[in-house]
């Protein structure tokens, strides 16, 4: 295994953590109306676009094809999933509601995932 391969596969790795750290925290406290681990779910949404574009990045440089339509539609899925996450843990921080919010980046987080291993 060359690095470039080794570098992919270790993002991918981080890419999947950041995806179990959303998803994990979301279906854990799916029935939750307080207490919400909104740090995790932040840690999580932050991970998954700075890995995702570092992926795109790393298979340009390995010349492995990249469908360009499915990153932008990914990305913007993945842009709101951030701004929720930050939503609901600012509400966190200052008492407000959280529920929407975090059910808003969950609940995406779930349809990026959908659309990562359907859309071939
Ligand atoms: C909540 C956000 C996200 C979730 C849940 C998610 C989920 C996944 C999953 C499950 C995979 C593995 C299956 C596959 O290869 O298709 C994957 C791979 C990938 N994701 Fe994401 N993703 C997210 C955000 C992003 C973003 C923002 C980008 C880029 C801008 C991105 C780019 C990629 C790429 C390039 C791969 C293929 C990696 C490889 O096999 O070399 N992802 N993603």
């Amino acid at each position: 295994m060359d690095t470039l391969e080794f570098i992919r596969l270790l993002l991918l790795a981080i890419h999947l953590l950041g995806l179990a750290a959303i998803v994990g925290v979301f279906m854990v406290q799916l029935r939750a109306n307080s207490g919400f681990r909104t740090g995790l779910l932040l840690g999580g949404a932050i991970t998954q676009v700075v890995s995702g574009l570092a992926l795109v990045g790393i298979r340009e440089a390995g010349d492995l094809e990249v469908n360009n339509v499915k990153v932008a539609v990914k990305l913007v899925i993945a842009l709101i999933v951030l701004v929720a996450a930050i939503i609901a843990h600012t509400s966190q921080r200052r008492g407000r509601k959280v529920k929407p919010a975090f059910h808003t980046a969950g609940g995406l987080a779930v349809v990026n995932l959908l659309v990562a291993v359907f859309w071939a």
